[in-house]
């Protein structure tokens, strides 16, 4: 049979739990444990989706078999939140000694994993330019084990070449890893381009409708095996109600990515042509400067917009703060539009020193496009941007 496509995966999933006649909704396993009959069934189970939530259950195999089909991999896992997802792959598969490279720009908070807490365990990171592979190359040391990336990236949207990246891990033995959050997997599949770990925040597009705080990493068995390991003895398992929650999220990932898809390119091309918008960054607008990959190994632009106004870090605040339909609060990927300041919420933690090597200036804000009438976000644009003076035109001569 033919593979299905992602649209009829993230409907229909890997629900195998329905027997005939049985729920059409999957059902939520809402316990921490399960019967046996005798003491070689509790030994048969031990380690399975039957036996004690923190190893797993069936409510969560419903969701992760389902992710692992449109990650096109052979199995996930999920987390209680994306944090967890990455802090227990990170721990699973390194030991004091070994050594990261990462990117420069990615989330805060995985910054601050990698260049605070990694280090309290004996585990390094180099930090490298997102878009310069040669720095990669010359980053890696003898006992470099992981490549970890992000694509595209939060909050400047820069795209990263997984051809390049899938090249480098394969010529050093290294395990890549992508955090694909904002890329989702409608836009884009890292496996299919031979990247090894894709993660989620799952609290964002997967489960779309800011209700939920999960976590989720693809990928070969044998590497996800390693890494429900660690889960498990960490503790660091997804809830069955907060699963279902995720396996109905998932049911119209692909109708609100396309939507979203849609709506952000509108808001993108209404922004570049503002005179109080310094520069707009979003991968399918022309004159991003890694278009053409975006284009290569992304089918949509996402429903990520970030701006730099024409005006001082005050003048973003004043904006963000007289929007009406784009609420202004952290997180991203629900199907309601939000706006924040990258230096304010998902940046705060990172020192100011290092959010300018990463391009997080004071008048970045960034807007999720959620699946509203776009006609009604172009309009709270226009009204927010008027919060703040036009620039005088400076003329030469
Ligand atoms: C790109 C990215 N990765 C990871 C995370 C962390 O995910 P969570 O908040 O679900 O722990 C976030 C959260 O904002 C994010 O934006």
């Amino acid at each position: 049979m033919k593979p299905r496509h992602p649209e009829t995966s993230a409907v229909r999933g890997a629900a195998d739990l329905a027997k005939k006649n049985g729920p059409v909704s999957t059902p939520i396993y809402q316990t921490s444990t399960f019967a046996v009959t005798d003491n070689d069934e509790q030994l048969r189970t031990t380690g399975s989706d039957h036996y004690y939530t923190r190893y797993g259950n069936p409510t969560n195999t419903v969701a992760e078999q389902t992710i692992a089909r449109l990650e096109s991999v052979e199995a996930a896992l999920t987390f209680a939140s994306g944090m967890g997802a990455i802090t227990t792959t990170m721990m699973a598969l390194l030991k004091s000694g070994d050594h990261i490279v990462a990117q420069r720009d990615i989330y805060g908070g995985v910054n601050k994993f990698l260049s605070q807490w990694l280090p309290r365990m004996g585990i390094e990171t180099t930090f490298v330019d997102t878009t310069d592979y040669d720095q990669h190359a010359r980053a890696i040391r003898p006992n470099t084990r992981l490549l970890h990336i992000e694509s595209p990236t939060n909050p400047a949207l820069r795209v990263v070449d997984f051809a390049k990246i899938t090249a480098l891990a394969k010529q050093h033995g290294l395990i890549s890893m992508i955090d694909s959050t904002f890329g989702t997997p409608i836009n884009q599949r890292p496996a299919e381009f031979g990247i090894d770990l894709v993660m989620h925040s799952g609290t964002k597009y997967l489960g779309g409708h800011t209700d939920l705080i999960c976590g989720v990493v693809a990928g070969r068995r044998e590497l996800i095996e390693k890494i429900w390991e660690t889960r498990t003895t960490l503790g660091n398992c997804m809830d069955p109600h907060a699963s279902w929650m995720l396996v109905r999220g998932l049911k119209t990932l692909a109708v609100r990515v396309a939507r979203q898809n849609e709506n952000a390119q509108r808001v993108a091309e209404f922004l570049s042509r503002h005179a109080k918008v310094r520069s707009v960054h979003y991968p399918f607008l022309k004159d991003h400067p890694q278009h053409a990959i975006a284009r290569r190994q992304m089918t949509g632009g996402g429903g990520m917009v970030t701006l730099e106004v024409e005006g001082t870090g005050d003048d973003a605040r004043r904006i963000s703060e007289a929007m009406r339909l784009f609420t202004l609060a952290p997180s991203l990927g629900g199907v309601e539009s939000l706006v924040s300041i990258p230096v304010l919420t998902s940046h705060l933690m990172v020192p100011a020193a290092e959010r300018a090597k990463m391009g997080v200036t004071e008048q970045m804000i960034r807007l999720s496009v959620g699946i509203e009438n776009i006609d009604d976000l172009i309009v709270d644009l226009e009204h927010a941007l008027e919060a703040i003076p036009a620039r005088q035109q400076v003329t030469v001569g």
